[in-house]
C-alpha cells in the first residue's frame, strides 16, 4: 500500500495484476520480472484538443512523433482527447461529440495502437477536474496571469473565461495524475510544462512528496512545416493540406501553392516536397524540371497522395465503425482511471479529506 502511494508505477502494476486471473497473480516468476520492466519504463503523456481536421503540419510536427515514441517501446504511453480544455471554445453538443470522436479516429488512423497505448477522453476520468480544483487552492492568480495564453488575450482586450485562465492548472492535473516523466510538446507548450512542475513542487512542499516532476520532450521541427503560401502551416492562415485529404483536395491545395520567384527550384513546392521524400530522391526530379512548376506540382501531388492514401483508407474504415472506436475509448478510460484514481486517493489522504 505504501509503495503504491509513493510510486505511480506500482499503481499501474497492481491494477494489472489485481485484474488478472489467480493463475497470473500467483505466478512467482512472471510477476517480479514484469514488475521490474514496468519500474524501468518511463511514462509519456500527451493531450490534444479536439479542434477539427488535422493537417500535414500537425502530423509532421507532432502526431508522427507520437507514433514513433509509442513504437519505440521505451515508454508507457497515455494519449488523451482534451475535451474539457476544448469546452472553452466548443459550446455545442453535436460539435463536441463529433470533434472528440473524430480526434479518436485520427489518432487510431495514424497508427496509435490502443493495445500498446492508453487512449482515452479526458472527461471520462473525473480525477482530472477534481485534482485541478485541489491545485486551484494552492495556485495564485498573479502566477497564472504570467501565462502566455492569458497575456495574449489580455493584450487583445478579450474577456477571458475562467476555464481559459485556469487552463495551466487543468493541464498540470492531466500530467501529474499519471506520474508522467515526459510530455512531448512544441516550444509553444513549454511554459505549460513549467507550470506543471511548479505546481507539483508546491504541492509536494506543502503536503509531502506526491508528484513526479515531468520534463518536456521538445519536438524540434514543429515550426518547420510550411503551408502552401510559404508561411508556417496553420488553420488560421488558411494555407493547409489536410492530413486525410482526398486526391482532389490534395490536387487543389498543391495547385494553390503560391508561385515564388525562386525560379529553378520553387521553394514553396520544394519545402513541402521534402517532407515526403529525401533531398537525395528529389534532386534529379528538380534538376531535370528546372522552373517547371506544373510538372513539379504534379509529382508532389503523386507523392502526397501515395503517402496519405493508406492512412486515409484506414481512417475511412474506422469511421464506418464508431461503435468500435467508442469501445476503445471506454477501455482506455478504464485503464486511465485505475492509475488516476490511485493517485487522487493518495492526494485526498494527504490533504486530509480521507
Ligand atoms: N495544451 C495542449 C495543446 O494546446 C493540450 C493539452 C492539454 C496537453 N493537456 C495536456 C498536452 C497535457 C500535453 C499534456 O496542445
Amino acid at each position: 500500500m505504501l509503495w503504491e502511494h509513493s510510486c505511480p508505477r506500482f499503481a499501474i502494476y497492481n491494477s494489472i495484476f489485481k485484474s488478472k486471473s489467480q493463475y497470473v497473480r500467483k505466478s512467482l516468476i512472471f510477476e517480479p520480472i514484469f514488475g521490474i520492466i514496468l519500474f524501468m519504463t518511463k511514462t509519456l503523456l500527451s493531450g490534444v484538443k479536439p479542434t477539427g481536421r488535422p493537417h500535414i503540419g500537425n502530423y509532421f510536427g507532432a502526431m508522427k512523433q507520437f507514433v514513433e515514441l509509442l513504437n519505440k517501446g521505451e515508454y508507457e504511453c497515455f494519449f488523451f482527447i482534451a475535451d474539457y480544455h476544448g469546452l472553452n471554445f466548443i459550446q455545442n453538443r453535436e460539435e463536441m461529440r463529433r470533434l472528440s470522436l473524430d480526434l479518436a479516429i485520427d489518432y487510431l488512423a495514424i497508427g496509435i495502437d490502443p493495445t500498446k497505448a492508453v487512449l482515452f477522453k479526458q472527461s471520462d476520468v473525473s480525477a482530472h477536474t477534481e485534482l485541478a480544483w485541489i491545485f486551484d487552492t494552492i495556485v495564485t492568480m498573479p502566477y497564472l496571469m504570467r501565462a502566455h495564453a492569458f497575456k495574449d488575450s489580455e493584450a487583445k482586450n478579450k474577456e477571458i473565461n475562467v476555464g481559459t485562465f485556469n487552463y495551466p492548472v487543468l493541464m498540470a492535473a492531466d500530467i501529474l495524475l499519471y506520474g508522467t516523466d515526459v510530455v512531448p510538446v512544441g516550444h509553444d507548450q513549454k511554459q505549460h510544462i513549467e507550470y506543471a512542475r511548479d505546481i507539483a513542487q508546491k504541492f509536494n512542499h506543502a503536503f509531502g512528496v506526491t508528484f513526479n516532476l515531468p520534463d518536456p520532450l521538445i519536438l524540434e521541427n514543429v515550426a518547420s512545416v510550411p503551408g502552401i503560401d510559404g508561411q508556417k502551416m496553420s488553420k488560421s492562415y488558411n494555407n493547409t493540406i489536410p492530413l486525410f485529404a482526398t486526391r482532389e483536395e490534395i490536387t487543389k491545395a498543391v495547385m494553390g501553392i503560391v508561385t515564388d520567384s525562386g525560379a529553378d527550384r520553387p521553394a514553396n513546392v520544394y519545402n513541402i516536397h521534402k517532407l515526403f521524400k529525401s533531398e537525395g530522391e528529389l534532386k534529379s526530379l528538380y534538376d531535370s524540371n528546372k522552373g517547371k512548376y506544373k510538372a513539379l506540382k504534379e509529382a508532389l501531388i503523386e507523392d502526397i497522395d501515395a503517402f496519405i492514401k493508406p492512412m486515409r483508407e484506414r481512417r475511412a474504415e474506422l469511421a464506418k465503425d464508431e461503435e468500435r472506436v467508442l469501445e476503445i475509448l471506454k477501455d482506455g478510460a478504464e485503464r486511465a482511471n485505475k492509475v488516476a484514481s490511485a493517485k487522487l486517493q493518495e492526494v485526498k489522504e494527504k490533504i486530509g479529506v480521507l
